[in-house]
């Protein structure tokens, strides 16, 4: 379970609080953000106790997410890049929770964490640069 407490604090590393400056219906993106972690939390949760139902149902909360329009705060090439990556390793996650397979579960979940890590490198290294 090294993986899990990997994954535990990579949860943490979320991005620093800025100006809400792209994107669609901004008022919209906070919640939308929270609910994505919410859901990234329950899919632990899961990977943890060996509850595949709960993995699945969580991981495609996370899809449905990250197709919602406020998910698109940048439109850079890289971030459409993380977030077709975030989406391809829910989906992975899905499928190891189908065929029951706890190791790749929980191997896809750190997949999916450094994702979240990733992008928000990404959002904030551009944030820097527009300042
Ligand atoms: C494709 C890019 C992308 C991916 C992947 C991504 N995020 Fe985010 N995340 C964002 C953006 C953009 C924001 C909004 C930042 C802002 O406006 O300050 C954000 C905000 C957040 C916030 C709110 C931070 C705050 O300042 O209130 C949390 C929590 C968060 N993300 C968690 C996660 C978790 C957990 C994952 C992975 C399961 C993840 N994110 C994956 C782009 C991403």
């Amino acid at each position: 379970m090294k993986f899990v407490l990997v994954a535990l604090a990579l949860l943490a590393c979320a991005p620093a609080q800025g100006s809400r400056d792209a994107g669609p219906k901004k008022d919209r993106v906070p919640a939308l953000m929270q609910r994505k972690l919410q859901q990234a939390q329950k899919v632990l949760e899961g990977v943890a106790v060996k509850d595949f139902d709960l993995i699945a149902k969580h991981a495609q909360e996370l899809v449905d997410i990250s197709k919602e329009a406020e998910w698109k705060v940048l439109k850079t090439p890289r971030y459409e890049i993380y977030s077709n990556e975030f989406r391809r390793n829910a989906e992975t996650l899905i499928g190891n929770a189908r065929e029951q397979n706890l190791d790749a579960a929980a191997l896809s979940y750190v997949e999916l964490t450094l994702t979240c890590v990733k992008c928000h490198k990404h959002v904030r290294e551009v944030r820097m640069t527009r300042r």
